[in-house]
């Protein structure tokens, strides 16, 4: 089970759609995935469509045993035949743990994660800041996936970012992996964004960067206003843009299994 987070300084780059078209991508492939809605925004939550549960995430923080997570676990309305894909809802009451209340910080998540199995990936969708609740994120993560737009304060949100992960991985998280670096709604003719893409390269490396980038694409606010996943928006922007998950899901693949042996 590879535990994924999807996360970013910045607010709006897109951590929730990437984990979307991961989740969708997954399901395609006939993967069983979970998505842990950590934003107190709920925004995964409302996408997908989470069936109602007993408990939510918040609770899971609150109390991280293995009977909280699976009272909060739920099924939802993205039904990709041949796949599944379950979430772990969100709720604004997460938000208190966004802060630290003083005293040695520990990881919750990550406790309640450890005693859970049966899913292929899970995939971990972090609130826009890099506080406690994204650490959280990373301290149960196998890989960290840092999603960014192709503009100046995007490349520094990038590098506040990456000092995050090594910080967790030194502190919590020794097994910790960057996976890489997503760059979202790229508009290829703006000269701009193809300096920041090159940018980004000279700074992370080119290997970090997962290629192809991400298009800026219609068909994501389609996906988004028929609640369906990307994969079922049937026109070219979403063709597209289904494809290169597919792509990135393939990467994820291969970093986890490659960290397996
Ligand atoms: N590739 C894309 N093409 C077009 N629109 C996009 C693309 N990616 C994201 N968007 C749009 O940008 C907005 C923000 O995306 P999203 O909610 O995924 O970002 P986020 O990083 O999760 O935001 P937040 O920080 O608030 O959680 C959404 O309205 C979404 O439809
Ligand atoms: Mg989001």
């Amino acid at each position: 089970m590879a535990v994924v987070s999807v996360l970013s300084l910045k607010g709006g780059v897109g951590k929730t759609s990437v984990v979307l078209g991961l989740a969708g991508a997954a399901t395609v492939r006939g993967l069983a995935s979970l998505v842990i809605d950590l934003d107190p925004q709920g925004n995964a939550t409302s996408l997908l469509k989470s069936h109602r549960s007993r408990r939510t995430v918040t609770d899971v923080l609150g109390h991280p045993t293995r009977e909280t997570i699976e009272d909060a676990l739920t099924s939802c309305d993205w039904e990709v035949a041949p796949g599944e894909v379950d979430v772990l809802p969100g709720d604004g009451g997460a938000i208190r743990f966004d802060a630290w209340s003083g005293g040695p910080w520990r990881p919750k998540l990550a406790r309640a994660l450890r005693q859970l199995e049966g899913y292929d990936l899970v995939f971990i969708d972090c609130p826009p800041s890099l506080g406690a609740l994204t650490r959280e994120a990373l301290a149960a993560s196998d890989l960290a996936l840092v999603v960014t737009t192709p503009s100046y304060f995007g490349a520094q949100g990038v590098e506040r970012a990456m000092a995050e992960i090594a910080e967790v991985r030194k502190e919590f998280n020794p097994g910790l992996e960057l996976a890489g670096i997503v760059i979202n709604r790229v508009r290829s003719a703006a000269e701009e964004h193809e300096f920041r893409e090159r940018e980004m390269a000279q700074i992370y490396g080119r290997a970090a960067v997962f290629k192809p980038v991400l298009p800026d694409r219609i068909a994501v606010q389609q996906a988004e206003g028929y609640g369906l996943p990307i994969q079922l928006v049937k026109t070219a922007g979403g063709r597209e843009l289904s494809d290169i998950f597919d792509t990135y899901l393939t990467r994820l693949q291969r970093l986890a299994r490659r960290r397996e042996t």
